[in-house]
């Protein structure tokens, strides 16, 4: 199917509203878009930034990132050729993204795309353990890796266990201050529109574990965090600033959505990216001091192909958009 006729503001209202479907550090969707003609403007906010975890507003253009990907799946699914400007407007410091749509021709990939748009989400359940294969995960970093942002699988066994340890000690830094503790608690139950719903965090009355920095505290408690069969892939970028960042979100939207269309589960472990000094320890001792890391992702198979689980929710389209 091709548009043929340029957009009208019902549509641009429903791209933004798709791109809100994105995923988001502790789910602040910390965006803001402005609608005008036939361009979509995307704005980082900082009043959801997490002073805590986030004091230099990583995670947060990582996840503005990610709507911005969310925002060209959305445009290709109808028909529109999405022109992206990334940091259009020189010294400011939340326009992060121009988004020009005109008529154009819908990819071969884009109904997979939006149906996988729609239906992810992050199931912290225990993985089943059939294995992820290396090969898959080539294929899978492969797919989605672009230039200025590589995909690492992280196969190899010393590598793996290097990880594994700078991870756990992520989490005892955290753990051993409150106040990301406090932050984290800011954004459980926050409000029926945004932060995690206590529901995707605790097991209840569901016999299968959740597997998150929201349940696991003890540092030692890691082989129950990361399983041997799990997959991880280590998102990084050849800069470390805000373009890189953009870019790092855009790449983990396109890796999660292939990976959900290819009835794989996906939850990110980012404490060890949040941490300063175990940021540094990945540089140097993973990424060979040329990259910097930007998410790690764990990666499985649920049992039944795919989560079940309610869909987090998200704010009213007209608390996003701006005029
Ligand atoms: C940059 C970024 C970092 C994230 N880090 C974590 C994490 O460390 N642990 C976790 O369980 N989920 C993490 N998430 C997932 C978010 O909590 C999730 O996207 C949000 O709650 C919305 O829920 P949904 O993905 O089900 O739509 C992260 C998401 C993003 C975009």
């Amino acid at each position: 199917m091709s548009a043929r006729t340029s957009p009208g503001p019902t549509t641009l209202r429903r791209i933004v509203e798709l791109a809100c479907r994105a995923p988001s550090i502790h789910n602040t969707q910390p965006w803001l878009w402005r609608i005008s003609d036939t361009r979509i403007d995307l704005y980082g906010d900082p009043t959801r930034q997490l002073p805590v975890a986030d004091s230099r507003g990583r995670s947060l253009t990582v996840s503005c990132g990610a709507a911005l990907h969310h925002a060209q799946v959305a445009a290709d699914a109808v028909g529109l050729d999405a022109r992206v400007a990334r940091l259009p407007t020189p010294g400011s410091h939340d326009h992060l993204a121009t988004i020009d749509l005109a008529p154009g021709r819908r990819s071969a990939h884009a109904t997979a795309d939006l149906r996988a748009l729609e239906r992810r989400r992050t199931d912290r359940s225990r993985f089943t353990s059939w294995p992820m294969s290396d090969e898959r995960l080539a294929a899978l970093s492969r797919a989605v890796s672009r230039d200025g942002v590589q995909v690492v699988p992280m196969t190899n066994v010393s590598e793996r266990f290097r990880l594994e340890f700078l991870l756990r000690r992520a989490i005892a830094r955290e753990s051993s201050d409150p106040r990301y503790d406090e932050e984290q608690r800011q954004w459980i139950d926050r409000s029926p529109a945004d932060g995690i719903p206590s529901a995707a965090v605790c097991a209840g009355a569901d016999p299968r574990p959740r597997m998150s920095r929201f349940t696991s505290h003890d540092p030692m408690d890691l082989d129950e965090l990361v399983q041997s069969s799990d997959g991880l892939l280590l998102i990084s970028t050849e800069e470390d600033d805000r373009a890189a960042w953009l870019q790092a979100g855009e790449v983990l939207s396109a890796a999660w959505l292939r990976a959900t269309t290819d009835g794989l589960s996906v939850v990110p472990l980012s404490q060890v990216v949040e941490i300063e000094e175990t940021r540094l320890a990945l540089t140097h001792e993973l990424l060979g001091g040329r990259a910097a890391p930007q998410a790690l992702l764990r990666i499985g198979w649920q049992e039944i192909g795919h989560s079940t689980r309610p869909l987090t929710p998200r704010r009213p389209v007209d608390d996003v958009l701006i005029t």
